[in-house]
């Protein structure tokens, strides 16, 4: 771990001896830890952290990557249990982009509603101009329940002009880049849930990506 250090300049991730050269990612809600495992294993030089409410899913993946390199083990990468809506902060200013892949319960419902408290708490551990990228996979019909529950509206790239753009600006970032994908665009998302959901056509998958302003 880090020297304290009197250089006032110096950014948080920076401060902490870990491989961070090419910048800081993290992936909130991550599940698993695949994005965040085979990114790490890809991109040496840049330091993935994976968050998630639940600390089950992070077992196997926080074991691995302790274990020698040989055996899979990767000093780029860290995983922590939090909810979103209580990031730690230590993390504050040290990402350089920000992934929410596949969101689900209250993580799901801020980010395809606005949720101040949450944009605002993903704002905070942002650096300026840090990239946000959010990707939500919904069927309307399989999903109904989860769908009422949150009380969520329907998805679309007229909800993120009309509504989701002025909020997300409200918390700090402008929305310059939203979309849908084709089911057969996924396979390039290195995710759990990506590939589980895939093959559903019904399946819409709108995504956007922002910048800390
Ligand atoms: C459908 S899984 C997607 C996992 C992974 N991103 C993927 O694409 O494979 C949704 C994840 O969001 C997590 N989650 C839900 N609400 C959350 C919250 N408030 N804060 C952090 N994680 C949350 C869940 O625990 C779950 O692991």
């Amino acid at each position: 771990m880090a020297e304290p250090s009197d250089n006032s300049t110096e950014t948080a991730s920076e401060s902490l001896l870990l491989p961070t050269g090419d910048g800081v990612v993290i992936d909130i809600g991550t599940g698993d830890g695949l994005f965040v495992y085979q990114s790490a294993r890809e991109q040496p030089s840049r330091f993935f952290i994976g968050i998630d409410a639940s600390a089950r899913p992070l077992e196997k993946v926080s074991e691995k990557i302790y274990r020698k390199p040989a055996k899979g083990g990767l000093p780029n990468a860290l995983f922590i249990q939090a909810a979103v809506e209580d990031l730690p902060a230590e993390l504050d200013a040290v990402a350089d982009e920000v992934h929410v892949h596949f969101p689900w319960g209250s993580l799901l419902r801020a980010v395809t509603t606005g949720e101040g408290l949450v944009l605002g708490n993903l704002r905070r551990i942002c650096s300026e101009g840090a990239l946000l990228e959010v990707i939500v996979g919904l069927d309307p019909e399989r999903d109904r329940t989860e769908i009422e529950r949150l009380c969520l509206p329907a998805l679309s790239e007229a909800l993120v002009d009309s509504v989701l753009i002025p909020r997300y600006r409200s918390a700090g970032f402008e929305i310059f880049e939203r979309g849908t994908l084709l089911p057969d665009e996924w396979p390039r998302l290195h995710t759990s849930w990506a590939k589980r959901l895939r093959g559903n056509p019904n399946r819409s998958l709108l995504y956007l990506i922002a910048r800390a302003l």
